[in-house]
């Protein structure tokens, strides 16, 4: 186990092959698949999105219910095998490769629409995270879905830029940090609580600034 806590290297081999598999036995993941699908359809249909990192490309059938183009990048082509698995022929309907979300190899604007779940929070340190916001905000020319985690209590906790974020965010501190990535907050939508944990997962509709 790294110390950072960090996941981002870890979506090979057998974790990749079993991903969904385990995934969606969670409850939550059923949550921010319907959450996902009705955010999705406040948008104008035909647009061209581009999911990061796209793991298994679950959002792929919502996408293609809106007549989106459809892009996705992933670190690990393991995960983009386990993608054509999940899809079958669906895949051939998206332009996927391999790349790095803190370094992305596509255009200023050259999107729509930008979706990234079950990645800022979880699975790269905090400096990365703002890195990888940064090259979103970059890449899309109006809308972004992003998940990110928040803390119950109102006040978040303080950031250290080699640990993964989880839930030290406050409300106030997520708000800050998609602003200063150029993006204002259009919704947001709960997918998950752990009280427990002191914490909650929503998905943020944001608009470019
Ligand atoms: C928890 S999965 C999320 C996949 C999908 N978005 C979902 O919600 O199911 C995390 C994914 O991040 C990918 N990943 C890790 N580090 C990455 C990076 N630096 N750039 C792009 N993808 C990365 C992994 O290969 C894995 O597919």
């Amino acid at each position: 186990m790294q110390k950072t806590g960090a996941k981002g290297d870890s979506y090979y081999g057998r974790v990749a092959q079993n991903y969904e598999k385990r995934r969606k036995k969670q409850e939550w993941w059923d949550v921010e698949q319907n959450e996902m699908k009705s955010l999705l359809e406040t948008l104008p249909e035909g647009l061209s999105v581009v999911d990061i990192p796209f793991g298994t490309g679950r959002f792929v059938p919502f996408y293609l219910e809106r007549q989106f183009d459809i892009s996705g990048l992933d670190a690990s082509i393991e995960m983009l095998n386990a993608a054509s698995q999940s899809l079958g022929s669906n895949l051939q309907k998206c332009r996927v490769s391999t790349g790095s979300a803190m370094d992305l190899p596509f255009a200023d604007e050259q999107f729509d629409l930008l979706v990234s779940t079950r990645f800022l929070r979880d699975i790269i340190v905090a400096k990365d995270a703002l890195k990888a916001l940064d090259e979103f905000a970059r890449v899309t020319k109006q809308f972004a879905i992003i998940q990110l985690g928040e803390s119950i209590s109102k006040d978040g906790e303080e950031i250290d830029p080699d640990h993964i974020l989880e839930s030290r965010m406050s409300d106030k501190d997520n708000k800050k940090m998609l602003k200063d990535a150029g993006f204002k907050i259009v919704e947001k939508r709960l997918v998950k609580t752990d009280k427990d944990m002191n914490s909650q997962i929503f998905h943020f509709l944001v608009k470019k600034m």
